[in-house]
């Protein structure tokens, strides 16, 4: 998943919810709330309900931290130069905080919770430290820090999931939002943190899954993206009430499909997809259903079975082949995108080729490249030396860069010269002139306005030319 980052919209919405404390719910207080998010779209999702919880609460949002009363960022300890970026940002709050002392600063998300109250020493401005499971408790926290002591909560839990919790949606298009299926991951993968710093994998109440997206869906929203870091795994058994006879699981097709089932009309993605679990009945579903995406991430980390053997990914070479040749004879149209890490522990120059020649096989639609970064805590961290010089994995990477530029400009040359179903997401970034929106397989199209068609609609466009991330068309609906 790529490093977003992004900051809060004012918004104007009034909410209603239990009463609390000695004030109605959503009673301005005139506090204001200001939160930065880093990381992947889990963490985006996760400030959603986090600023849902502090709006229950009577704040509200703003865009500008240096007016804020509270001001949080939501951190990634996926990689050093993540937590790097944090770092950085905390010392830009410094002079705000100097100007208003009684400014709460807070560090939400992986890195607080990989860090803990040691967080509170490193950095002296923080005042809250919490992690990705104690959100509920920020009203409490905040209070804490007004009466003078610094708060810290990083208890993981085995059952929340905010299943409850309407997000309030920031930055939004009004038109494609994310849905968290579930929280944690159960996978030992040996280089990464997300096990430690989100906990065990547990599953959303389905239910709460389908009444979301139709919620969002009658709020004129036409995309929903259902998030996990591993959602093949997703399952969900719902609790059994005395004398009820249990109902079989819900597993992820199941659960694709119910959401499909909201509306034709509404476009439904996912992210991440485990090549160890993603199975034919995912894959069948999505050719059942037109509007499915027919769009898969799923990260292949290393071409080599021995390198993915030391990962710890619990598949080889041969199994991803075998998963990318099934999702072909079953979605023969659907793009692939996927993972890459360069220079992990011991890998050769031979078992970097393979992750080369392993490219050429899929011919991504698209890559997030990275050269590990080795995080404290990991199985790889302990067991392994991270003996592959820094120049030698940024080189790696470099390459790795340049043949996926070759795939990806492949892929878009295909679609030239073809019609493409786009969800009008809004204007183009360059021009008002403009929209964009994406087509089936996640690629963005930007093609001139017709005054007929609003964002949020269908059209067809004819891809008439490329760059090399976009197409370029017009709409001959
Ligand atoms: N759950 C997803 C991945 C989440 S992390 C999955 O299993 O695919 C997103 C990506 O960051 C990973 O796929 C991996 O490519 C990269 N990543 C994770 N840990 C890393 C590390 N220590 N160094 C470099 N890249 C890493
Ligand atoms: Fe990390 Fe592996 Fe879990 Fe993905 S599946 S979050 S890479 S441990
Ligand atoms: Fe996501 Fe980064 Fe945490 S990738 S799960 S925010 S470590």
């Amino acid at each position: 998943m790529i490093e977003l980052q992004h900051t809060t919209k004012t918004h104007d919405e009034s909410r209603q919810g239990e009463a609390l404390d000695m004030r109605p719910t959503g009673q301005s207080t005139g506090r204001k709330l200001y939160i930065e998010s880093y990381g992947c779209q889990m963490n985006f999702s996760d400030s959603e309900i986090v600023a849902s919880i502090l709006v229950d609460r009577g704040f509200e949002t703003t865009k500008d931290y240096k007016e804020a009363d509270v001001v949080f960022i939501n951190t990634c300890s996926i990689r050093e130069n993540a937590e790097q970026r944090v770092r950085n940002r905390l010392k830009e709050f410094e002079s705000a905080k100097a100007k208003n002392p009684g400014m709460v600063v807070g560090v939400l998300g992986c890195m607080a919770e990989r860090l803990k109250a040691k967080f509170l020493e490193e950095e002296k401005l923080v005042d809250v430290v919490v992690g990705p499971d104690a959100y509920r408790d920020l009203p409490n926290l905040i209070e804490k820090v007004d009466d003078g002591s610094k708060a810290v909560n990083v208890l993981l839990s085995r059952e929340e999931t905010y299943a409850d919790i309407s997000p309030v949606r920031l930055n939004s298009n009004g038109i494609s939002a994310f849905i968290s299926i579930m929280r944690g991951c159960d996978n030992m993968c040996s280089f990464c943190v997300v096990p430690f710093t989100r906990g065990r994998e547990r599953s959303r109440d389905c239910g709460s899954v389908v009444k979301e997206a139709q919620e969002l869906f009658n709020a004129g929203y036409r995309e929903v993206t259902l998030l996990g870091q591993n959602v093949d795994s997703y399952k969900y058994t719902k609790p059994v009430a005395e004398g009820e006879a249990p109902e079989p699981a819900v597993n992820f097709a199941q659960l694709l499909a119910m959401v499909a089932e909201v509306s034709p009309e509404l476009r439904v993605r996912f992210s991440t997809s485990h090549p160890k679990d993603i199975t034919d009945e995912v894959l069948h579903t999505m050719a059942r259903y037109e509007n499915i995406c027919k769009y898969i991430h799923l990260p292949v980390q290393s071409g080599s079975s021995r390198v993915l053997e030391l990962m710890n990914r619990t598949y080889d070479r041969e199994w991803y082949m075998d998963r990318v040749d099934a999702i072909r004879r079953i979605i023969p149209m659907c793009g692939i995108s996927t993972d890459v890490i360069t220079g992990f522990c011991t890998e050769t120059e031979e078992e970097h080729q393979e992750t080369l020649s392993m490219m050429d096989y899929v011919k991504y639609d698209f890559a997030y490249m990275f050269a590990y970064s080795e995080r404290p805590g990991t199985l790889a961290a302990k067991r392994y030396e991270d003996d592959v010089p820094e120049e030698v994995k940024k080189r790696r990477l470099t390459e790795v860069v340049n043949k996926q530029q070759e795939h990806s400009l492949y892929r878009l040359q295909n679609f030239v010269g073809k019609v493409q179903k786009v969800l009008i997401e809004g204007f183009s970034k360059r021009s008002d002139a403009d929209y964009c929106g994406r087509n089936d397989q996640n690629t963005m199209v930007v093609f001139p306005v017709d005054e007929r068609f609003k964002p949020g609609q269908y059209v067809e466009v004819l891809a008439e030319r490329c760059t090399s991330a976009t197409l370029i068309g017009r709409i001959v609906t």
